[in-house]
């Protein structure tokens, strides 16, 4: 291929990109249903439901198509995006990220543990800190697609860590990040620092 070939579809990777970029009002009238599980505003009062509100957009998009493709597997939302197309996952996930996510409370006894492994890892068993992908106020990183997590639910927070530990959930990438991280993290730590973030903010 010669390089004004390889610039041409370059180009036409991102003008794609730009297209399918996601109207939030639009957004709004397609979440009806999700309001039931996620909240109307994507902050869901149940700690098994995640709060997409204030999430990255690039995030949401990606987990949404994740789900779509079975490559992400959530059991209670089978079926349910079937019908919608690429527009629509856009159109939600700029809503989602236009909303502002609540912030709950961490327990005060595991602060102290749950801070130390969000602020500094495991240094000792190469496990960096989380702030390093997530931000220090757990803002994330949404150019990058890596999740807010500072005001996310304890309990989904905990299962996620856990269901990546266990390799329940393998849409981490081929470079396994998250699995890799989790793999260092007994019970115990992720109860504490799952607790720590969700009074994050
Ligand atoms: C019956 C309940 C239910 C409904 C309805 C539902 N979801 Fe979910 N959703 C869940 C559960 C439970 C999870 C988390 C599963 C897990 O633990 O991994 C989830 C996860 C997600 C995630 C991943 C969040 C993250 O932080 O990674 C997104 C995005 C999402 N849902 C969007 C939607 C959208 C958009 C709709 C409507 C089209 C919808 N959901 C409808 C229950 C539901
Ligand atoms: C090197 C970067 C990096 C580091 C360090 C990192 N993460 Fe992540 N994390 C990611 C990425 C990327 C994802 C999204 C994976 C995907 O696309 O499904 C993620 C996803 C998550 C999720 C799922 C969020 C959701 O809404 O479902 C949780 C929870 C999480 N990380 C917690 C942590 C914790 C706790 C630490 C520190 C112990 C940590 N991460 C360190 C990059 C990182």
């Amino acid at each position: 291929m010669n390089k004004i070939l390889v610039s041409l579809l370059l180009t036409l990777g991102i003008t794609g990109l730009a297209q399918a970029a996601g109207d939030s009002v639009a957004g709004q009238g397609k979440v009806v249903m999700c309001g039931a599980c996620h909240g109307a505003d994507g902050n869901s009062a149940a700690p098994n439901f995640p709060k997409l509100a204030g999430q990255g957009e690039r995030y949401l998009l990606k987990q949404l198509n994740d789900i779509k493709s079975g490559a992400r597997q959530v059991v209670e939302m089978t079926g349910l995006l079937n019908h919608l197309s690429d527009q629509d996952l856009a159109d939600i996930s700029a809503y989602y990220a236009s909303q502002s996510m609540s912030v709950g409370a961490a327990d005060p006894k595991l602060v102290e543990r749950g801070e130390a492994l969000f602020r500094g890892g495991k240094l000792n068993e190469g496990m960096p800190a989380c702030t390093g992908c997530h931000s220090p106020d757990g803002a994330g990183l949404a150019a990058a697609s890596y999740p807010r997590l500072g005001g996310q639910h304890a309990g989904y927070v905990a299962k996620q860590l856990t269901d990546f530990r266990e390799g329940n959930r393998t849409n981490d990438g081929d470079s396994m990040i998250m699995r890799g991280i989790a793999a260092k993290l007994s019970n115990k730590d992720i109860e504490a620092v799952s607790s720590f973030i969700q009074g994050l903010h």
